[in-house]
């Protein structure tokens, strides 16, 4: 239950966005990806979500390589992600959404939600109990999207992402646009849904209260390359890191 990033690197024209970045994540690890705007973060979860397609480099989940899987192949293998953005989709509800993730899991023939299936209200009862619980979304279970506030959207999508029982989670930014309590609340939800599902995390964010609360190790990119890893503490003393991005956070 490991990734292995070795050596990868894509350009955009002129632009190097990432260079030979490597990242190890081991089983129920959460690493967090940080440094400031613009240093190829967003890219580099791109390239090993299947988005993007890095010039050079290798990545392997659990021995296999996934450089040029689509994003249905990883989530069969158990990768999944949220996105830094999320869309308002007018006419579903949450739970609506959640089954599509749930769905979609179901298709790769195990887990828990798919011996449910058949009976729409044993499925609604499972999801909530199980997933929109955790992250207090049982009281908009049955409300449209386009109704929720932008934290409650958050964590629709995580909750999305999480039906799909990854056993890799890419999360870009769940803190983002969060009020500062909503964050931290977030940052709890994280591990706890890590100790749940026992699943691997790798957490690109800014809230740096909430990477340090939240994170196993961290890693720091600046212009496309690693520039620190270590743990939170070892991170916030780092005068490298503190010059680059934590003085100016
Ligand atoms: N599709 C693209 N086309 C051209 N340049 C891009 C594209 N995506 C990202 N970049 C550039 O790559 C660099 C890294 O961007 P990004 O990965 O979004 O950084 P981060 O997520 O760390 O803020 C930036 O200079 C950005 O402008
Ligand atoms: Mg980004």
């Amino acid at each position: 239950m490991t990734l292995e990033v070795r050596d990868l690197s894509i350009r955009f024209g002129g632009v190097a966005a990432v260079t030979n970045m490597s990242l190890d994540v081991n089983a129920r690890e959460i690493v967090g990806l940080i440094g400031p705007n613009g240093a190829g973060k967003t890219t580099f979860i791109n390239c090993i979500a299947g988005v993007a397609q890095p010039d050079t480099g290798a990545a392997s989940w659990n021995g296999r390589a996934i450089l040029g899987l689509s994003p249905a192949d990883l989530l069969r293998l158990g990768v999944a992600r949220t996105f830094q953005s999320v869309v308002s989709l007018h006419d579903l509800t949450v739970l609506d959404l959640v089954k599509l993730g749930a769905a979609a899991h179901a298709r790769r023939g195990r887990g828990f939600l798919s011996q449910f299936f058949g009976s729409d209200k044993a499925v609604d009862e499972e999801i909530c109990e199980s997933l929109l619980a955790p992250l207090n979304l049982v009281d908009v279970a049955n409300s449209p999207i386009q109704t929720l506030s932008y934290g409650q959207r958050k964590s629709v999508d995580l909750a999305r992402a999480l039906a799909c029982e990854p056993q890799l989670l890419y999360l870009d930014e769940p803190v983002a646009g969060l009020t500062f309590q909503e964050g931290l609340n977030m940052g709890a939800v994280i591990r706890s849904v890590r100790d749940r599902f026992g699943c691997s995390v790798v957490m690109v964010e800014h809230k740096m209260d909430v990477v340090m609360s939240t994170c196993d190790r961290i890693v720091v990119m600046a212009h496309g390359a690693r520039i620190f890893e270590g743990t939170p503490a070892e991170t916030q003393k780092d005068a490298e890191v503190r010059r680059v991005y934590l003085g100016d956070a």
